[in-house]
């Protein structure tokens, strides 16, 4: 049980305040969308992991039609407020009848997907020249700010299995595009991986930081009284910075196009 698949209660907890999610959570670079879009062969995406659809309406803006999958009905219902068409399944289990695509994109969401059962899913509904973009945010406060945090999470003893600042958050999700990386080479359908970054800022107030961090992976588990012990701590953490903070993110991709002749089935 030490990938973050296995854990399927948290991978499928997002859902607990699917608003907050959707209000708080950042889009992705156009850049990357952008990039995405135009080295697949056509519109249609299947964005797995949809979530509330932050990313997939980024593509619908980009021109694309996009269908998205998720197995926290929750998370799909808000999805199709927002006008896009959702299923609700895990990705893994998901049963295509037979549709293609010319993207499979995933934010925020492959770690929660069986990297080599997610990657010859997504070989499965790729037409030739395909491409699965996998993609997430990766965020870092300034140094001192993150020591803190880190502080409060060891102080506050919240039952979640790791800290999420114990050590660079950059550094996490390399792990997560190398994982990735590994699943796509093992379903041998597609062409060689390639990574991509795209850096740039955001701006942070105080209360603008405390209504994002009940969004993050596990939260929903943390008994209420630890919850608002640990915003308490971030809170008083950041008013020693006057209140606001820029935080860094580094978007990371992992993308592959699948291979232009496949082996008859
Ligand atoms: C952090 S959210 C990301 C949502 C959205 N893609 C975004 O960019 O905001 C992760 C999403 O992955 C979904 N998820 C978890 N396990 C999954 C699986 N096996 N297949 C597809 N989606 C999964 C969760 O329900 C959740 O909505």
């Amino acid at each position: 049980m030490n990938e973050p698949h296995q854990h399927r209660r948290v991978a499928e907890s997002f859902g607990s305040d699917a608003e907050r999610y959707d209000k708080t959570r950042p889009n992705y670079p156009s850049a990357l969308v952008e990039r995405i879009v135009a080295s697949s062969p056509g519109p249609d995406v299947l964005d797995v992991g949809c979530g509330t659809g932050i990313a997939a309406r980024q593509f619908q803006v980009a021109g694309c039609r996009v269908l998205g999958v998720d197995p926290d009905a929750r998370m799909a219902d808000r999805a199709r407020q927002g006008g896009l068409e959702a299923e609700v399944a895990a990705f893994e289990a998901w049963d295509p009848a037979g549709r293609t695509f010319d993207a499979v994109v995933s934010g925020q969401a492959w770690h929660w997907v069986d990297p080599v059962a997610g990657a010859a899913k997504a070989a499965q509904v790729l037409r030739p020249g395909g491409r699965l973009a996998l993609f997430w945010n990766a965020f870092q406060p300034p140094p001192d700010l993150g020591e803190a945090f880190a502080e409060v999470y060891r102080r506050v003893q919240s039952g979640l299995p790791f800290n999420p600042w114990a050590r660079p958050v950059l550094d996490a999700y390399l792990m997560m595009c190398g994982k990735a990386a590994d699943g796509i080479r093992q379903a041998g359908t597609f062409g060689d991986p390639e990574q991509w970054r795209f850096g740039w800022d955001r701006r942070y107030t105080r209360d603008e930081w405390l209504e994002l961090v009940p969004t993050s992976g596990g939260h929903s588990q943390v008994p209420s009284a630890k919850l608002q012990e640990l915003l308490a701590g971030i809170g008083d953490a950041i008013d020693t910075m006057s209140g606001s903070f820029t935080v860094r993110y580094t978007t990371v991709a992992v993308a592959a196009s699948a291979r232009q002749h496949r082996d008859p089935v």
